[in-house]
C-alpha cells in the first residue's frame, strides 16, 4: 500500500520534561535534513508519556514547550507534519487491533519495559507493557518506510516489523514493513557525568544533561564539571576517553565542523581551554535558537494553528490504512 510518492518517515519524542542536547543532536538535527526528501511525520507522543505519571497541568504546558522547540530548531510545519499523537485517534484505534496480534512473551522481552518497571515499582501499568504496540501503531498507520531512532528504540522498531509481517501473512499486503533509519551523521550524546551512559532528560544529576533551554551560565558551569579523564590530550577515542570524545562530538555537531578539525585546533591546549571552546560553541548555537523559541512560545495562537493544520493532514494520511485494516479478511 502506498499513501504518497515520497517514502514516509515517522519518528516521535515524548514531550514530558525538557528536551535535551541529546534529543537535538541524536534526532531533531537529522530530522531537519530529511524534510525535503521524505514525507515526514514528527509526533509529540503524549500518549506514550502518560505511561509514567504526569502532572496534567505541567504536562499540557510541556507539550507546547516541546512543539516550540521543534519549530525553533528548524522543522518547518509546511513541509513536515508536526502533531500531538492524541490529536489523531487512529493511533489508539490501530493500537488496540495490534494488541490482539502482539504476544505477551515478546513484550516481556523488551528491555525498556524491564528498566521502566524496575524504576516505577508502584506504577507498573498495562500501558507501560503495551507501549511498543502503540509505537507499532504510530509507525504502521502511515505505511512508514523509515524510522529514525536511537539504539535504545531499535528493539521497538523490530517488534513493529514483526507485527507487520505477522499481520501481512494472515491478511495480505496491508502494512509496509518499516526499517530503522541510520542517519549519515548519527551521533549519540552521552551524559556529561557518566559518559558511557546516554544523556537523558530524567537523569538524577542535573549536571549530566544539557537542556536546549539552559542559559549560557548554566552551560558554562555544566561543562566545567563535565567528566573527562586523567590525561590532558584532546583526542577522539570513544573507548578509552569517552568523556573527551563526547565533548568533541557535541562541539562538532553544534558548530558543523569535523571532529578532526577540532582536534587539530585543540592540540596542546589542555582540558580547561577545550571545555571553554565547547561551551562557547554551544552558547553560540543555542542562543539564536532560544530567541526563536521565546517568540514562538509566546504565540499560543500560532502554535495551536500549527497543531490543528498538521493534525488535519495527518488524520487524512492515516485514514486509508485504518479503513483497510477494518475490512481485511484472511487470505
Ligand atoms: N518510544 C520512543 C522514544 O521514547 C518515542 C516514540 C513513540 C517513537 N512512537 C514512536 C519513535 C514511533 C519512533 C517511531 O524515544
Amino acid at each position: 500500500m502506498k499513501t504518497t510518492d515520497k517514502p514516509v518517515i515517522f519518528s516521535g519524542i515524548q514531550p514530558s520534561g525538557e528536551l535535551t542536547l541529546g534529543n537535538y543532536i541524536g534526532a531533531l538535527k537529522n530530522w531537519v535534513n530529511l524534510q525535503e526528501e521524505y514525507t515526514c511525520l514528527f509526533s509529540l507522543v503524549d500518549l506514550h508519556a502518560i505511561t509514567v505519571r504526569q502532572n496534567s497541568k505541567e504536562f499540557h504546558k510541556q507539550c507546547y514547550d516541546a512543539l516550540a522547540v521543534y519549530l525553533a530548531v528548524g522543522l518547518d510545519p509546511e513541509k513536515n507534519n508536526i502533531f500531538l499523537q492524541s490529536h489523531v485517534p487512529a493511533h489508539s484505534q490501530l493500537a488496540w487491533i495490534l494488541n490482539c496480534y502482539a504476544y505477551v512473551g515478546e513484550l516481556n522481552r523488551m528491555t525498556q519495559f524491564k528498566d521502566k518497571s524496575g524504576k516505577n515499582k508502584d506504577n507498573i501499568n498495562v500501558g507501560l507493557f503495551t507501549y511498543p504496540v502503540l509505537m507499532a501503531a504510530d509507525i504502521l498507520l502511515y505505511q512508514t518506510k523509515l524510522v529514525p531512532v536511537g539504539a535504545d528504540q531499535k528493539q521497538h522498531v523490530e517488534i513493529a516489523r514483526d507485527i507487520a509481517i505477522r499481520f501481512n501473512n494472515i491478511y495480505g499486503d496491508i502494512f509496509t514493513v518499516p526499517e530503522v533509519y541510520h542517519p549519515p551523521l548519527g551521533a549519540r550524546i552521552m551524559s556529561l557525568q557518566e559518559p558511557t551512559k546516554k544523556m537523558s532528560k530524567s537523569d538524577d544529576d542535573a549536571g549530566a544533561t544539557i537542556f536546549l533551554l539552559d542559559s549560557p551560565d548554566v552551560i558554562v558551569k555544566k561543562l566545567k564539571r563535565a567528566v573527562t579523564d586523567s590525561e590532558a590530550e584532546v583526542v577522539y577515542d570513544q573507548k578509552n576517553k569517552p568523556g573527551v570524545s563526547n565533548l568533541l562530538t557535541i562541539m562538532a555537531a553544534v558548530s558543523d565542523r569535523s571532529v578532526d578539525d577540532i582536534v587539530s585546533e585543540m592540540q596542546g591546549q589542555g582540558y580547561g581551554k577545550f571545555k571553554t571552546a565547547v561551551a562557547d560553541s554551544l552558547v553560540e548555537f543555542l542562543q539564536p535558537m532560544q530567541e526563536r523559541y521565546k517568540k514562538l512560545r509566546d504565540d499560543q495562537a500560532y502554535l495551536d494553528s500549527v497543531l490543528k493544520t498538521c493534525a488535519e493532514r495527518v488524520v487524512k494520511l492515516g485514514e486509508t490504512t485504518l479503513k483497510t485494516v477494518y475490512i481485511t479478511e484472511e487470505r
